[in-house]
């Protein structure tokens, strides 16, 4: 365990920077709390940067990330510029370049916090997601042909390489024993229709289930995982599967959950550099208001945390959140939370020291 980290924090567009000051408040009063230090250098990347000066993502930027322990990022979107060019300028190039290949998400209802499930409590909503987070759809294999006329052809295809669900597909059984809750790892896919992709999946899945015997596995394709995570959250624990179904389902976790103010996500390279992120966009409208949720961010903090290998550190920010949402915090819902975004913030801190 190191006693110093540094990170890199991306504001970013919106209410990114709202939300990423209130995280960076918590992550250093849990950083003082456990006795280390956590120093942040910052990155104006967004789309102000762009509109200024057309610049998305300077190579030399990448080469200083890096250069960190973690990044830690606001949100990305700007309402005037045409949707695609940040976030596949910034997001999904940062994902691929720094080769953090698994996205992982957290659906976890905290009491307090009402979902849209009927008869369903924190008790049964309680799982994660490891999507796979560099190939698939998102690889951007395809292209188009005679656009614009009448014979317009457009295809995109999904890369499935076995070096990268074999390691996407190890991960999440390690994380399954890691996490110790029922051990179970359920594979997501479409064995039925894609019968090239998930035939990769699924081969790889059982050969490498048998080094993992302790851990009981599952198989649904995602048409029924979504019908199963509204009827019966409760059978999942672990969830693996590819680029866009995780995308996909991950939206309906957040849902669930609560909604985008509290869903948090961490893109993973265990080899090297991870980066830390709030579910939700940059919500232009409420930009400068003291209105939006920062428990999202804060909980991505948690989560940067324990991947920093400051678990202690992370549970603390954790169980701050909880006691506030059982007892201070309305709504998950911008303006209606019964308190500012630094008010939170604030709340938050304070529960860490009173621990
Ligand atoms: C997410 C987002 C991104 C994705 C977009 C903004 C490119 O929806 O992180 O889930 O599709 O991965
Ligand atoms: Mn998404």
């Amino acid at each position: 365990m190191k006693n110093e980290y540094s990170v890199a924090l991306l504001p970013g567009d919106g209410t990114g920077p709202e939300v990423l000051a209130e995280g960076v408040k918590v992550v250093q009063a849990a950083s003082h709390k456990f006795g280390f230090n956590t120093k942040f250098t910052r990155y104006d990347l967004g789309g102000e940067r762009f509109k200024k000066t057309g610049e998305v993502l300077p190579d030399s930027i990448i080469n200083e990330l890096r250069q960190h322990d973690a990044i830690y990022l606001g949100a990305i979107g700007h309402p005037e510029v045409k949707p695609g060019i940040l976030e596949k300028g910034i997001l999904l190039r940062l994902r691929f370049e720094l080769d953090q290949y698994i996205n992982l998400r957290p659906v976890k209802l905290y009491e307090g916090v009402d979902t849209p499930l009927k008869n369903k409590g924190p008790k049964d909503i309680d799982f994660i997601v490891v999507r796979e987070n560099t190939e698939g759809l998102y690889a951007g294999a395809g292209g188009v042909l005679k656009k614009g006329t009448k014979d317009e052809i457009a295809t995109q295809e999904s890369i499935n390489t076995r070096k990268g669900v074999e390691r996407c597909i190890r991960f999440a059984f390690q994380y399954t024993q890691k996490r110790n809750k029922s051990k179970k790892l359920t594979l997501c896919g479409k064995t039925n229709v894609l019968t090239y992709a998930f035939d990769l999946w699924e081969r790889t899945f059982y050969e490498i289930a048998k080094e993992y015997p302790d851990i009981s596995t599952d198989y649904a394709h995602v048409d029924a995982t979504c019908m199963w995570m509204v009827k019966n959250p409760e059978w999942f624990d672990v969830i693996v599967t590819d680029n866009m179904f995780g995308d996909i389902i991950t939206d309906l976790g957040a849902i669930i959950q609560g909604g985008l103010g509290i869903a948090a996500g961490g893109n993973i390279n265990p080899e090297g550099v991870s980066m830390f992120e709030p579910m939700g966009g940059s919500a232009p409208k409420y930009t400068g208001k003291n209105m939006i949720n920062p428990l999202a961010a804060i909980l991505a903090g948690a989560m940067m945390l324990e991947f920093l290998d400051q678990q202690a550190a992370a549970d603390s920010i954790e169980i701050a959140v909880q006691k506030a949402l059982i007892n201070n915090v309305r709504s998950l819902d911008a303006g209606k939370m019964g308190m500012g975004t630094k008010e939170l913030g604030d709340l938050i801190v304070q529960n860490i020291v009173d621990q």
